[in-house]
């Protein structure tokens, strides 16, 4: 009895201090991943904000383009942020045929309104890359086939886009990106 009692003991004994190593061990391996996690964010925020661009390097990468020499049912090819940017000044006949499709029925539904600013519907503003996989579409430049729809045509795998460089036809997913920009004056756009 005496024996079997002591050897209770003794496994319960061993049983708790195995178990209390157990959870010790445990511990020094959580605290150890916390501390590498901490570690890790660490280590992180003065790499991101070293990849955040400055304010100098913000207000260079916007661009400044002279708008007054384009007239209705020309285009010119400027370049923002090294890539190209479409400037299109649209006819009454361009926007009355972008105005007149079903918004409902493209694959990436938006009115010209929506792609334009107001009152300056004419001024159609968009970066020159097929968002298909990135080439440079033809139609602004002097001459270049426009594509059945009036707009731009892609020539890498023939994703056409209408007089407001919407996406009607070919692989291309999206519409033209418009970026971000403003009128400086009725004669300058200030693109990014
Ligand atoms: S890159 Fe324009 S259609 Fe493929």
């Amino acid at each position: 009895m005496a024996d079997n009692t002591g050897t209770a003991d003794i496994q319960e004994h061993a049983g708790t201090a195995g178990e209390d190593g157990v959870r010790r061990r445990d511990f020094i391996n959580i605290a150890a991943v916390g501390a590498a996690g901490i570690g890790g964010i660490a280590t992180l925020v003065p790499l991101i904000s070293q990849m955040a661009p400055s304010a100098d390097v913000l207000a260079e990468s916007s661009t400044e383009i002279d708008i007054s020499a384009i007239k209705p049912g020309q285009a010119i090819k400027g370049v923002f942020r090294k890539q190209p940017v479409f400037i299109r000044n649209l006819t009454t006949e361009e926007i009355a045929k972008a105005n007149a499709v079903d918004v409902s029925s493209l694959r990436d539904p938006q009115s010209l309104e929506e792609r334009t600013k107001p009152g300056k519907e004419n001024w159609l503003i968009t970066m020159g890359v097929c968002t298909h996989l990135g080439c440079v579409p033809l139609g602004a430049g002097e001459g270049e086939v426009k594509g059945e729809f009036g707009g731009y045509y892609c020539p890498c795998h023939g994703s056409v886009y209408d007089t407001a460089a919407r996406i009607r036809k070919g692989p291309a997913p999206k519409n033209l990106e418009v970026p971000v920009y403003e009128f400086s004056s009725d004669t300058v756009v200030k693109i990014g």
